[in-house]
């Protein structure tokens, strides 16, 4: 049987075995897929050992950095994040690095949840990777501008910078901001501690503005809470994306795209 597996350290908890069981038996694909706790001290040692019978590996917290640079060859989205969490052993015994999340989170939002982005306006909280890995797939969808705000404004405004060819891309510190957006995607860790950045409360336009925050657990993040004391149309959270941004890398091994909506369903359950 085919080998996949997750790198990470820790790894106990991820969800990534669970879900793409579910992808292998939605789409009767034999392969097997095991959380692969990599040591901080040697990532590429471990993840060299893997590939000897792998045949591919998801990546996550500390290693998506190491993983890029490991990779022998990149895909553009790869390269435009700078990080890599899905790897592919290619017929030669190469590895190709990628980067699903961004196709990910554009995925959750325009088919899981209808949202069509084209000429929005998108608000990004954050400058840290999981921003970066989602920028070129969010411009990709033509939104009418994005803002990075961001608590530290110099990080936003490299990250605007380097993707300023690919989109109407500004940068902006969180008190700047004040005139209703579209769609508001929290890419902070604020949640993971359950703080919120100091957002005015008029970038949500009442009935109107969608948001969605890049975290998620059994009940609400702070700032989902946030958006919806302030009357967002709807709050949505990132469980959406971790299943999305696993279809896709389930695409780039196997060629074949397994339906997120059940399986998404299914972790929703166990979660709550
Ligand atoms: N659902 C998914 O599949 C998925 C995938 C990837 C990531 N994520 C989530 O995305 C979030 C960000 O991850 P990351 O890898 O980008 O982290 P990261 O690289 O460490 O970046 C953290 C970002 O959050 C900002 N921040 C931290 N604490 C803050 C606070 N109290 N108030 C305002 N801003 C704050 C930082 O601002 P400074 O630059 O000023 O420090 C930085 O922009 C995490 O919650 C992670 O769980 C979800």
């Amino acid at each position: 049987m085919d080998r996949y597996g997750v790198f990470g350290n820790p790894i106990g908890h991820s969800k990534s075995p669970l879900i793409h069981r579910l992808f292998a038996e939605q789409t009767g694909q034999d392969l097997t897929y095991e959380a692969l706790p990599a040591p901080l001290e040697d990532f590429p040692g471990y993840a060299r050992a893997f590939f000897e019978t792998g045949r591919g590996g998801n990546v996550t917290v500390p290693f998506k950095e190491e993983a890029y640079r490991l990779a022998d060859e990149l895909s553009e989205r790869a390269r435009r994040a700078g990080a890599v969490n899905t790897l592919k052993k290619l017929d030669e015994g190469r590895l190709l690095g990628d980067n699903t999340d961004g196709a990910g989170l554009v995925r959750d939002l325009t088919v899981n949840a209808g949202l069509d982005l084209a000429d929005k306006r998108i608000l990004l909280l954050g400058a840290g990777g999981a921003v970066r890995g989602v920028l070129e797939p969010l411009l990709a969808e033509r939104p009418q501008s994005l803002t990075i705000a961001n608590r530290t404004v110099e990080k936003a405004e490299q990250l605007a910078r380097e993707f300023a060819d690919l989109g109407p891309v500004a940068a902006a510190g969180f008190d700047w901001l004040s005139e209703p957006v579209d769609l508001i995607v929290n890419g902070t860790s604020a949640s993971l501690v359950g703080e919120l950045p100091p957002l005015d409360p008029s970038l949500i336009r009442p009935g109107h503005t969608v948001c969605y925050d890049m975290m998620y657990g059994k009940e609400p993040t702070a700032f989902n809470r946030w958006a919806a004391g302030h009357g967002a149309a709807r709050c949505l959270d990132g469980l959406g994306m971790l299943v999305e941004q696993a279809a896709e890398a389930f695409f780039v091994w196997r060629g074949v795209r397994p339906d997120g909506a059940p399986v998404l369903a299914e972790l929703r359950r166990q979660l709550g």
